[in-house]
């Protein structure tokens, strides 16, 4: 993106962004059956920040009902990963061993900044993604979410070389995923912020784990990589932070995010039980 394009692009982005969370909100009836009016007022929330909070109201929300939700916002590619169910929408809650249980999202502590599929190849970039809250925690499980078009903004405000270093084919490598000397996923290397070919749309790839990745070694690219930390942090950068009630769910362009850990009462049988969804495709945009 040229200067000028830069400039007019950076100036509709900041006036159209929301200032709070609850600009994001938008009631929903039934997400199987969304109205017109409702599938405008989330793609409205997307447009503007990249990601929406929704509340449905009373009816009973199971997976079949998340997936005609997506559909209607033309979210038809799932990601069917390694721990999804068989329709692809992944169950998050906290497992006793097997295969889940190694993996934070199915474990109770916190979890770090990222986008999700960071460790996919390029023809799995996950665009969008959706978090469905079943039943929430006894405490804790908050989510922070950032729109990654701000944080470029943010990077390319303070010296564009910095995106241009993150935009570095070889910019950040996931070493191979290796269990019992056999490869379940091989290394990946590519760019944080890239421009997807399908849509014209920036996306970024990231995590702030310190352990098992590594960057560019560069240091224009170490500085960037700090930098990115201090903005994640930082009290005045536009982070929205939200704990899903049970009914409520994040749609979102996978932006930046992260969540606290949590606590279930295991005497009473509460747990939180998130359905998590990952699509190949963005939102709608009309
Ligand atoms: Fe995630």
């Amino acid at each position: 993106m040229d200067h000028a394009a830069y400039r007019r692009w950076r100036a509709a982005k900041l006036s159209g962004f929301p200032a709070a969370i609850e600009d994001l909100r938008v009631d929903v009836g039934d997400p199987a059956r969304l109205t017109a009016g409702e599938r405008e007022a989330l793609i409205q929330r997307i447009r503007r920040a990249n990601m929406t909070v929704y509340r449905c109201a009373g009816a009973t929300v199971d997976r079949d009902a998340l997936r005609r939700f997506g559909q209607a916002l033309g979210l038809l590619r799932l990601d069917e990963h390694l721990c999804a169910e068989e329709d692809g929408i992944s169950q998050l809650r906290v497992s006793e061993g097997g295969r889940t249980g190694e993996y934070i999202p199915y474990t109770d502590r916190p979890l770090s900044w990222h986008c999700d599929g960071y460790y996919n190849a390029p023809e799995g970039m996950i665009r969008a993604m959706l978090l469905h809250c079943v039943s929430d925690a006894v405490e804790g499980g908050e989510n922070a979410l950032m729109d990654h078009e701000m944080l470029y903004i943010a990077l390319r405000d303070t010296d564009p070389q910095y995106v241009e270093a993150l935009m570095h084919p070889e910019a950040l490598t996931i070493p191979a995923n290796t269990r019992d000397g056999t490869v379940i996923r091989p290394e990946r290397t590519g760019p944080v912020f890239s421009v997807d070919p399908a849509s014209g749309a920036l996306h970024m790839r990231y995590t702030a784990r310190g352990r098992n990745i590594r960057w560019r070694d560069d240091p224009i690219t170490a500085e960037a990589v700090t930098l990115i930390g201090h903005i994640l942090d930082a009290p005045d950068s536009p982070v929205f932070r939200y704990r899903l009630r049970p009914g409520e769910g994040i749609l979102c362009n996978n932006v930046l995010h992260n969540r606290t850990g949590f606590r279930d009462d295991r005497e009473s049988g509460h747990q939180r039980l998130v359905y998590r969804a990952r699509f190949f495709d963005r939102v709608a945009e009309t």
